[in-house]
């Protein structure tokens, strides 16, 4: 099919640098990647890029925290999630940081060329000063008593126990979470976007019919409220650029954070000769450039965002995608019942492709909550990529290599890759607005039909018969080449099969040849493509994602006396340091027959001999687990 080459640009949100990437970060990442996997498959000239999000207090406390600088922090967190990202076979075309030079120096531009526009206001606003730190608080470092239902330890803005929504300066007996001092009210100029001056450019824009139906909803939503003053500015101590001519204020980390995709597409266009970052920024561009983003940050991108590029120069992004939220088994992800999935304890123990898949076939295009059951996750992976995929080359490739010198047959009766071929323009675009769940389904719905044939064939008896042999061969060539077209459909989901299929096949998997004559040509001996998941594996997968503090001797109650970082609900550094942390000899468990989790250990303190319960039971006996 003769389709024009487009330009596209094309950005996954910036994963904050302070924490590890979550099963909830990778429906973003693998939903992009599908996309942009497709849109090169076509042969469309397309740019994956991304960045850590590295400004702002909670990265600059944590740094605080674990004794070391933001800069080495968010360094070592850049390693991590770019490892658990090509681990999960992301394909960035440029991976980088918002705290970079390209970044900067493009932030401070479009600062100055809002405020030359007119579009920088300022004014003296009062908040919460924490007198100890000497540092202003975020809603969500300060903690005190609900004022409506009294309920106590409430962070920021909100009541975790009735719900209640107020004002920072409203919580009873505050208290700051950075210190436990008391917060003081102080004034400090700040400086603001003028939101409300691009109204008029923000409609049109909305209306323009590039947007999620839900999204275009909840613009118009915003519009009623009524636009507001964006504040982007943050007083010293702050972890993020200065913002130029105003010593000791610096950019709020959303002003630089949407900026960070230009400054790593800038960073890649310093990398390459053949592309220009004026091409697809500029005005005037005839690029494609679209956003894809969580529900969360929807504000961001579709107000915040266009009305900066508009008012320093630049180009509209032609969209911005928004997807749901990760429930796994059905609730919000948990770290006591081990859903709390990181991204390398998956890979620990799953391959990424199962995940990759499932994620796809459960995606839309529109913006509704995604559920990994894992019991389904299972099912529907050992069905639909072993049970019928990997399957359909498994039981007729052996016979090609040892009967046949590993040489495809010319196919007398084309007509069912003839079929298949047919759906290519369906399949695409299924991809091209999102709607991966339907590919899938056209796909398997291939792959049932595919099997089907092969069963009624039997290849497996065919060869037994001298007569039979032409037929054989016949038969397990056209299955072949089904799965080879059903594989390329799939390269976007499944790099890395796609990639063994490709060695296997010995013939590249393009779109351009899905109807390519396969007749002689050569293929390699077959090798297991892909195993089924054991249950086993997500078992250990999900002990391995319990919150181990649990093991502690007083487990019941450690979780709760513990402060926990209020910028994610892991433990902090100085309340591990709390911890009393020793070594003991486990000189004998036993099972506690009324408990799930409990071992009844017996220790050896060097010579003091210790009765506890540690919740690790499950860690020992897999076969009790289930998938729930
Ligand atoms: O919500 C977040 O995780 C942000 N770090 C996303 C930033 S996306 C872009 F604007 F930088
Ligand atoms: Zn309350």
């Amino acid at each position: 099919m003769a389709t024009s080459k487009r330009k596209i640009l094309v950005t996954s949100a910036l994963p904050y640098a302070n924490g590890p990437i979550h099963l909830g970060h990778m429906l973003e990442y693998i939903q992009t990647d599908i996309w942009s996997r497709y849109q090169k498959l076509r042969g469309h000239e397309c740019h994956y890029i991304c960045a850590d999000d590295a400004h702002g207090t909670p990265i600059m406390l944590k740094a605080q925290q674990l004794g070391i600088t933001p800069e080495e922090m968010i360094a070592n967190v850049n390693r991590e999630h770019q490892q658990d990202f090509a681990d999960f076979r992301i394909g960035f075309d440029n991976y980088h940081s918002t705290h970079s030079d390209e970044n900067r120096e493009l932030a401070s531009n479009i600062y100055l060329k809002l405020r030359d526009g007119g579009y920088i206001k300022t004014k003296t606003i009062s908040q919460l000063f924490d007198p100890e730190k000497e540092m202003f608080l975020p809603d969500r470092f300060v903690k005190g008593t609900c004022p409506r239902c009294k309920s106590e330890d409430q962070y920021g803005d909100n009541c975790d126990n009735c719900g209640a929504t107020y004002s920072t300066t409203d919580l009873i007996n505050p208290k700051s979470a950075v210190s436990g001092a008391t917060p003081i009210m102080k004034d400090s100029e700040h400086f603001f976007f003028d939101l409300p001056a691009f109204e008029g450019m923000l409609k049109e824009w909305t209306h323009s019919g590039a947007l999620q139906q839900e999204m275009a909803n909840k613009l118009n939503e915003w519009f009623e409220q009524g636009l507001q003053q964006w504040d982007i500015s943050r007083d010293a101590p702050y972890f993020g650029f200065e913002i130029p001519d105003a010593p000791g204020k610096y950019f709020y980390v959303w002003l630089d954070a949407p900026i960070g995709y230009m400054g790593s597409f800038k960073n890649l266009c310093s990398k390459r000769d053949d592309i220009n970052f004026d091409d697809f920024w500029g005005k005037d561009s005839t690029a494609e450039l679209y956003h894809f983003i969580g529900k969360d940050i929807v504000y961001f991108h579709s107000l915040f965002w266009p009305a900066m590029l508009e008012g320093a120069g630049y180009r509209q992004p032609n969209s911005v995608y928004a997807h749901g939220y990760v429930t796994v088994n059905g609730a919000k992800m948990s770290k006591s019942k081990g859903t709390f999935i990181k991204a390398r304890t998956y890979l620990d123990h799953l391959d990424p492709e199962y995940l990759r898949y499932y994620y796809a076939a459960k995606l839309s295009s529109r913006i509704d909550d995604l559920d990994l059951n894992l019991e389904d996750f299972t099912q529907r992976v050992n069905s639909d990529l072993v049970g019928k995929l990997v399957n359909l080359a498994s039981r007729t490739a052996g016979f090609i290599t040892k009967r046949f010198d590993g040489k495809l047959a010319k196919v007398a009766d084309n007509s069912l890759a003839e079929s298949f071929i047919a759906k290519q323009e369906q399949i695409a675009e299924f991809y091209e607005t999102r709607e991966y769940g339907k590919a899938m389904r056209e796909i398997m719905a291939l792959a049932d039909i595919a099997n089907g044939y092969v069963a009624d064939a039997a290849p497996w008896q065919l060869v037994k018969q001298e007569d039979k042999q032409e037929e054989a061969h016949q038969v397990c060539s056209n299955a072949l080449n089904l799965f080879r077209i059903l594989v390329t459909y799939l390269k976007p989901v499944l790099p890395r099969l796609a990639a063994d299929v490709e060695a296997f096949m010995q013939q590249p998997l393009t779109w351009d040849n899905l109807a390519a004559d396969m007749s002689g040509h050569e293929i390699a001996p077959f090798k297991a493509l892909m195993q089924r998941i054991e249950l086993d594996k997500v078992a250990a997968m999900v002990d391995a994602s319990k919150d181990n503090l649990q093991a502690i001797e007083t487990a019941p109650k450690a979780e709760t006396e513990l402060d926990l970082d209020p910028i994610s609900d892991e433990i902090s550094f100085d309340d591990f340091a709390k911890i009393d942390l020793r070594i003991a000899k486990i000189i004998k468990a036993e099972h506690v027959p009324e408990a799930n989790k409990l071992l009844k250990l017996q220790l050896d303190l060097g010579g003091v001999t210790k009765q506890v319960f540690a919740g690790i039971k499950s860690a020992y006996s897999l076969k009790t687990w289930k998938v729930s």
